[in-house]
């Protein structure tokens, strides 16, 4: 029997919804159904011999599917770097993606068997993006799915029941542009007859559970633009410049990091950019580069405090 929780485990278990609440935005119809399987994983409640919780994550580029991978990662096992497994499956799209993904001869274990030495045999195995992978590869992925294990070229076998899978596909992604008006349900229901069509209802009947993240709305990507940017100002505030957002700087923000096939993809790297902008062109005018930050010319600068 699985040991009773103690109280310090339990608050950690409770802590996992308000974490993602606070990091995801824009998809709280999503959260709900996410976090109570990993609370069954983390309880052990799960079956010991299939993976503790497995998830499909559909819906446009951008939107959070990665992220919230590596966000439970995060919470549920502290280092992403080492027990999440990321398997990029447009990095497994031809022939030779076998030998890649579980090696090629009797002396290699291939990339998840690496990744899982790493990993300690415990955390997230995320398939990202799997409308790219090779079908061969697919295949894997349905066995990993069902039997919670895999066998790699040395003749190993993997034991995943102590890992989280996650698969995400952005199918659709073109087809939802054409729909950006249409009601919710409408979206959701389109994508999941996408997604039985392209990955075989079987396929989709082995998940736990099945989430359709939507396109963010103008509200989110200010949020998501807000959360960017304040990461961006602790940073240059260790580096000893105090800035503050003045008029208008989230919304430049939006403008320039949300792309429609993209999403908030590029939010980080625009808050970045246009942030040092403002401080370079400061210090090199030899100005202070300590203030409040303001638009100007579709940029950013600075009007010292
Ligand atoms: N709903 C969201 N809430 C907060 N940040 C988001 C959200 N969606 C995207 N982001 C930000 O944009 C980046 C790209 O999102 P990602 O999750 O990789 O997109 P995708 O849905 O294509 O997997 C993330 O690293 C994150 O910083
Ligand atoms: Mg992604």
């Amino acid at each position: 029997m699985t040991p009773a929780p103690s109280a310090v485990n339990l608050a950690h278990i409770q802590g996992l919804r308000p974490f993602l609440d606070e990091r995801i935005i824009g998809q709280e119809h999503v959260i709900p159904k996410v976090v109570p399987i990993v609370q069954n994983g983390e309880l052990g409640l799960a079956d010991p011999k299939r993976p503790k919780g497995t998830f499909l994550l559909l819906g446009p580029t951008g939107v959070g599917k990665t992220e919230i991978t590596l966000l439970i990662t995060e919470y549920i096992y502290q280092d992403v770097q080492k027990h999440c497994i990321r398997l990029d499956m447009s990095e497994y799209q031809n022939q030779e993606s076998l030998g890649l993904l579980l090696g090629k001869d009797n002396s290699s274990r291939g990339n998840l068997g690496r990744f899982y030495d790493r990993a300690e045999g415990r955390g997230v195995i995320l398939f990202d993006e799997i409308e790219k992978a090779h079908p061969r590869v697919l295949d894997i992925f349905l066995q990993v799915l069902d039997a919670g294990r895999i066998t790699v070229a040395n003749g190993d076998t993997l034991n995943l029941c102590n890992f989280y899978i996650v698969a995400t596909s952005n199918i659709g992604a073109d087809a939802l542009m054409e729909l950006k008006n249409s009601p919710m349900a409408t979206v959701e229901r389109f994508i999941e007859d996408l997604a039985a069509a392209e990955l075989r209802p079987e396929v989709l009947a082995r998940f736990n559970v099945r989430c359709v993240f939507q396109k963010l709305g103008y509200a989110a990507q200010k949020k998501i633009a807000a959360i960017m940017l304040g990461k961006e100002l602790k940073l240059l505030r260790e580096k000893g410049y105090q800035l503050e957002a003045g008029e208008g700087v989230l919304e430049l923000l939006v403008s320039q990091g949300v792309e429609p096939r993209l999403g908030v993809r590029r939010m980080r790297a625009t808050a970045e950019t246009l942030c040092r902008h403002a401080v370079r062109e400061a210090l090199m005018a030899g100005q202070p580069a300590s203030g409040t930050l303001r638009v100007q010319h579709g940029s950013l600068a600075i009007t010292p405090a």
